[in-house]
């Protein structure tokens, strides 16, 4: 299966995608994550999109675009993939089209999650992630079972993005609104969108996707 997550920022694109990455077994290309390893790193791409990305705008489409075309010809994408954060622009999405096409491939759903900006701005500052294994979490959404514990590995330390800080938060929303927005008609004309109430709670999302993919009952039949 070959799918998107759209929505803006703090929808719930990576708490999902790590859902879906557990059920289906397909890999899971979250841009965002992909460009924080280059930043710490400090490879080539990282230090060009370092400062790109504290400003709260979009990396240049030739970084993304490059990025994305290699990951997806790799042989643990081949079963199918979810894009988490790509694509973000108009050219992304016809470059991803174009990539697909050669490799005889296309995309089977792009899901829209829904949120008001209020709402987006309240989970953005109130997330967390495990500073070993990245399991994200929230001050109020979604604490670790144990306090201070990661439910994943055990890990006691935990970090905060860049970032994620509520100024910087309204330019990505910005960037949102004006760059990536335009890919809902884009998808929709192409009958592959399928549009959620992100405003719901976690598990209340993660039973939408699956009704949206007709997943529930693949779920129950396999366990
Ligand atoms: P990226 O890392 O992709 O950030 P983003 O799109 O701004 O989205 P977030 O990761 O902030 O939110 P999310 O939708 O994953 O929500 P999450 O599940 O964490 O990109 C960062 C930057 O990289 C960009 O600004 C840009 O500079 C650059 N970049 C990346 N891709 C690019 C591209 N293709 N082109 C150009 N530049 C690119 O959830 C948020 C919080 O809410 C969590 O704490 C979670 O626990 C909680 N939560 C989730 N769902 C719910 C729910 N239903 N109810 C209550 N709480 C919830
Ligand atoms: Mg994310």
């Amino acid at each position: 299966m070959k799918l998107i997550l759209l929505g803006p920022p703090g929808a719930g694109k990576g708490t999902q995608a790590d859902y879906l990455q557990k059920k289906l077994g397909i890999c899971k290309l979250s841009t965002g994550d992909m460009l924080r390893a280059a930043v710490a790193s400090g490879s080539a791409i990282g230090l060009k999109a370092k400062d790109i990305m504290a400003k709260g705008q979009l990396v240049s489409d030739d970084i993304m675009i490059t990025l994305i075309r290699e990951r997806i010809d790799q042989s643990d994408c081949k079963p199918g993939f979810i894009l988490d954060g790509f694509p973000r622009t108009l050219t992304q999405a016809e470059a991803l089209d174009a990539t697909l096409s050669v490799l005889g491939k296309h995309l089977d759903r792009v899901i829209e999650l829904q949120v008001d900006d209020k709402k987006l701005i309240e989970r953005i500052t109130g997330r967390f992630s495990c500073a070993k294994c990245g399991a994200g979490y929230h001050d109020l959404f979604k604490q670790p079972k144990q306090a201070g514990i990661c439910d994943q590995c055990g890990h006691t330390t935990f970090s905060r993005r860049d970032d994620d800080k509520a100024e910087t938060v309204i330019k990505r929303l910005e960037a949102y609104h004006r760059q990536t927005a335009p890919l809902l008609p884009y998808y929709r004309q192409k009958s592959v969108l399928s549009s959620v109430d992100g405003m719901a709670d976690i598990a209340e999302v993660t039973r939408q996707i699956n009704r949206a993919l007709e997943l529930d009952k693949k779920i129950m039949e396999n366990g």
